[in-house]
């Protein structure tokens, strides 16, 4: 049995990588006046960039760094900003090819040494771009759902260019459902920076403040749509510990129901959505993984009334629907030192939160994975 399960952890295949390099406006890869190569993705991103390289896109280093950190299995997906930026030929072609790359990728990839499992697994990506035609999106839902390696896709928050509540992908959904693939919910825009003032402080405030905000928005327009009653059983996966949404879930249900526009709208509690929905443990802490998981686990009860508190057994039963993460190869040491810190963090959060045990435990390092993947 598998015991370490990443779910959060990326790649730019070497297509989308030279896709990258073709470019000469973000997003893009540029060689600088060392000839070193650097990536440029994120708004206002100063034109040195980031550092990149095989950890982006090539396999062995990517089992390297899953052996480095024990880890077993990983479910790889695509990293931001995808094929957003593409025109809807472009996307389209390039999200079919890229999606056979990233089959082959987990399909040649080496199995476990104590099982006939592969030790990589993969999340495609769809061609959602303004004026693209839903049954393009559809034929590559179908092409994901054909694709034996791939468990599911990965997705931005901006949908067809109108975000996640936008009606027109009422049958991108329905297909996403029917074929039981999970939707892998994940940031790249932040907000808008004029928040983030003038002083100089890196990426630090979009990536720590902006990604997480930009989800929790992104799910929220998705729930307050009605999309869950639509699609009671679809398979979505929050990045970053599902951003700020379990904090405001009871602000949420308030301005709803004070709200004549939505009140009637939606079948149940905003809370109870949260229920729906699995977690990352990308979140680097204890406290906020055992706040995650008692929330989610209560999320149903807000309607029966019954919302009587438990705390220890909440946080057991909510570790079900929260999943280990690194978000590899981002966050990697400042400094060569033996294991990333970003990850051996999250790892000790999980080893430290109040009310799990060992079941907990295993479940979020690696069960909890397994089961929502259909990895067997
Ligand atoms: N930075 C990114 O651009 N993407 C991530 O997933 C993490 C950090
Ligand atoms: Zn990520």
């Amino acid at each position: 049995m598998a015991s370490l399960v990443d779910v959060h952890t990326h790649v730019y295949l070497p297509r989308y990588a030279s896709w990258l390099r073709s470019r000469s406006i973000a997003p893009r890869i540029l060689v600088n006046e060392a000839g070193e190569e650097r990536l440029l993705i994120l708004e206002n991103e100063t034109s040195a960039g980031r550092p990149v390289g095989p950890s982006y896109w090539d396999r062995n280093a990517k089992l390297s760094f899953m052996d480095q950190h024990g880890i077993d299995i990983s479910v790889v997906s695509f990293a931001n900003p995808w094929l957003d930026f593409l025109s809807p030929p472009d996307a389209e072609s390039l999200a079919q090819d890229l999606n056979t790359d990233l089959e082959d990728y987990c399909a040649t990839s080496p199995t476990l040494s104590f099982s006939s499992l592969k030790r990589i697994y993969g999340l495609g990506l769809l061609p959602l771009v303004p004026g693209i035609s839903i049954s393009s999106v559809l034929e590559t839902v179908s092409q994901i759902a054909k694709a034996p390696h791939l468990k599911g896709l990965i997705m931005g928050t901006k949908g067809l260019g109108k975000g996640l509540d936008d009606d027109t992908l009422d049958p991108v959904w329905q297909a996403i459902e029917d074929n039981g693939l999970v939707v892998f919910l994940h940031p790249h825009y932040g907000v808008d920076s004029s928040a983030w003032g003038e002083k100089e402080n890196g990426h630090v405030l979009p990536l720590a403040l902006g990604f997480p905000f930009e989800t929790t928005t992104a799910i929220t327009r998705f729930i307050l749509s009605g999309a869950f009653d639509r699609f009671p059983s679809i398979k979505i996966l929050l990045a970053h510990s599902g951003g700020t949404l379990p904090q405001l879930s009871s602000r949420l249900a308030s301005c709803i129901d004070h709200d004549p526009i939505v009140a009637s709208r939606l079948k149940h509690d905003a809370r109870f959505y949260l229920g729906k929905l699995w977690f990352d443990a990308v979140a680097y802490g204890p406290e906020e993984l055992a706040f995650v998981s008692e929330i989610i686990s209560r999320a149903g009860r807000y309607e029966s009334g019954t919302s009587n508190t438990k705390a220890i057994a909440d946080r057991k039963e909510g570790s079900k629907r929260i999943l280990f993460g690194t978000d590899h190869p981002f966050f990697p040491p400042l400094s060569s030192s033996e294991k990333w810190k970003s990850v051996v963090e999250n790892l000790e959060a999980i080893e430290s939160v109040s009310g799990w045990g060992e079941v907990e435990q295993k479940g979020v390092s690696a069960g909890n994975a397994l089961g929502f993947f259909g990895i067997q």
